[in-house]
């Protein structure tokens, strides 16, 4: 139904929308992705002029082939940058066009418009609007609570004892460090987002840091016995970043306490790496003739996450119960993980509850290898 192509690929396999006109401005392609973009069938399109098989707008309701006016203006210009645009239907499309030319400043022989379709743009945008007012939300609540201390103390202060305004004052810090926690999310998640997360590479002893968090969960008055680490040694050496390692286990291990139930098992033994690229901008793998890494499991006895969310959890707030924080965790320790160059997987544990485990490679610099 359209052109075919010297390189051998269908356009009709192109995931955008492909639209050609000849000489003359009718369209001697229309693609399938171009069909299912405009709702135009490409037998209805094929043969018609550019302006009547693609009827576009621009935001101000600007017919759009007229004011570009592809095969008159100037001889030099060589398309059109992508532009948001309107179908009749009132779609949002993005488009941009080249013109072909045979000679250098010739007349146009060939308008070639690539169409897509908005939609991912528009749920990332989506995403933007319930973050800003998720983040309200949850800004909201602690500062509220800050300034109603705060006021409280200000004007009563001598008609509380001693104990009630350390009560309250306790209560203040306790809402500034969750303000500074969700302030320190959000940092990473829009550094995760423009690709721009840091990763420091030092050398990193998984098992200690898996123990420290462990104490740490005892120390806040969890029983011990509620924790089983394993450690397989020997374990190959590890190059990251020891406080985002920190924080991708204190993640995992605060939604095992507090999502999970029963026994937590954390297992730390030698594994291969799957390298995926490094958002750090390390070196790809080669010059490293092994791909080992480290392996860390954690698992709980707990509900576990229902099998037909497994593919969210990792996104942003996602939540699944209302023991839920602000469902940011998980999407960040993906964040992190994924820097490294590291992987990350749910699944079901042999008792049921959720089994969280990422692979980190080695991670040493070329020059060790
Ligand atoms: N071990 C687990 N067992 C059962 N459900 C879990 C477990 N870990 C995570 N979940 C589910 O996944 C959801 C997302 O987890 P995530 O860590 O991203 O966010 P959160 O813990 O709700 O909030 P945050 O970590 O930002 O404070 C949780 O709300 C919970 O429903
Ligand atoms: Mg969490």
């Amino acid at each position: 139904m359209t052109a075919g192509t010297r390189s051998g690929v269908d356009p009709d396999d192109l995931p955008d929308g492909l639209v050609v006109a000849d000489e003359g401005g009718r369209v001697v392609a229309f693609n399938t992705a171009a069909a299912r973009i405009t709702g135009v069938r490409a037998s209805t399109a094929l043969g018609r002029p550019l302006e009547t098989a693609l009827p576009l707008e621009d935001l101000k309701g600007r017919r759009w082939w007229a004011l570009t006016d592809p095969y008159g203006g100037l001889a030099i210009r060589a398309g059109q940058p992508e532009r948001n645009l309107l179908l009749p239907s009132g779609h949002e499309v993005l488009v941009s066009a080249r013109y072909v030319r045979t000679r250098p400043t010739g007349p146009v022989s060939r308008v070639v418009v690539c169409v897509r379709g908005t939609e991912a743009r528009r749920r990332t945008e989506l995403s933007h609007a319930e973050l800003i007012a998720t983040v309200a939300h949850e800004l909201r609540s602690p500062l509220t609570s800050v300034k109603g201390f705060t006021a409280t103390l200000l004007a009563k202060w001598e008609r509380f004892t001693d104990d009630q305004k350390r009560l309250m004052l306790e209560t203040v810090d306790a809402d500034a460090d969750r303000v500074t926690r969700l302030i320190a999310e959000l940092l990473d998640i829009s550094r995760i987002d423009s690709g721009r997360l840091e990763v420091r590479r030092q050398p990193v002893d998984v098992a200690a840091a898996v123990w420290r968090h462990v104490q740490a969960h005892t120390a806040a008055g969890q029983p011990p016995d509620r924790f089983l680490v394993r450690v397989q040694q020997p374990l190959p050496d590890l190059w990251a970043d020891p406080d985002k390692v920190d924080q991708v286990l204190g993640n995992l291990l605060e939604n095992a306490v507090r999502h999970g139930e029963g026994t937590v098992t954390i297992e730390v033994a030698p594994a291969e790496a799957t390298a995926t690229a490094a958002g750090d901008g390390a070196e790809p793998s080669e010059g490293r003739n092994t791909e080992k890494g480290t392996a860390v499991t954690v698992r709980d006895e707990g509900p576990g996450i229902p099998e037909e969310s497994m593919g969210r959890v990792f996104t942003r707030f996602w939540r699944g119960s209302k023991r839920g924080g602000t469902g940011l965790g998980l999407y960040i320790v993906k964040g992190i993980v994924e820097a490294h160059g590291g992987t990350i997987t749910v699944g079901r544990g042999p008792s049921g509850g959720a089994e969280f485990r990422f692979t980190l490679p080695v991670g040493a610099p070329a020059f060790m290898a």
